[in-house]
């Protein structure tokens, strides 16, 4: 259901996050992240369940949170998924259900280099991460633009800035909208 959700998306390391929460404060909208409800709802991390439980189950967890999301009305929200949820066509069908899609677009070498020595990714812990985060960009790219509202290029941007595009991106903050 869209009560004027705002749903930030992007590849790890983009940012959603921390750009949910500094837009939650401006905008006086409750930010939740995905991420977070499923390591809650599972009693784990995220690094836990795919350890013990598989890369397909979190998967099926995203899409199960999601379905919930977008089925209930619990008000004005600004969600930050994870960064894989956009890959599987039904979650996308979803993201859009639930509000206004932007993706916080990344390239490979700044998300390596604000990942490298993050241990909390359990795609990222192989030989060469930044070579995986250039064939998972890839692979996500299309993924991602097909359900964006709004892209905007974090790069070179200061988180200030970010805030900004995004609120002129959305027609003056979606907390006016009723
Ligand atoms: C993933 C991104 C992570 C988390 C999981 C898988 C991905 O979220 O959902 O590790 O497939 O890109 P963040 O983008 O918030 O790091």
């Amino acid at each position: 259901m869209d009560d004027g959700n705002l749903i930030l998306t992007g590849f790890m390391g983009s940012g959603k996050s921390s750009v949910g929460v500094k837009l939650s404060y401006r905008l006086k909208i409750p930010v939740e992240d995905t991420d977070k409800l499923i390591e809650r709802g599972e009693g784990m991390s995220i690094s836990d369940i795919f350890e013990k439980k598989g890369e397909a189950y979190f998967r099926q967890k995203e899409t199960e949170l999601l379905r919930g999301l977008a089925e209930k009305r619990q008000g004005r929200r600004i969600y930050s998924v994870g960064g894989g949820t956009p890959v599987d066509p039904v979650n996308r069908a979803l993201l859009k259900r639930l509000g206004t899609v932007v993706w916080l677009r990344i390239r490979p070498e700044t998300a390596y280099q604000r990942l490298r020595d993050d241990t909390t990714r359990p795609l990222l812990q192989c030989a060469d991460p930044l070579k995986r985060i250039g064939e998972l960009i890839g692979a996500r790219r299309e993924a991602y633009e097909s359900c964006a509202d709004l892209i905007v290029d974090v790069d070179d941007l200061e988180m200030e800035e970010i805030l900004r595009r995004i609120e002129r991106g959305i027609g003056h903050g979606i907390g006016n909208k009723k």
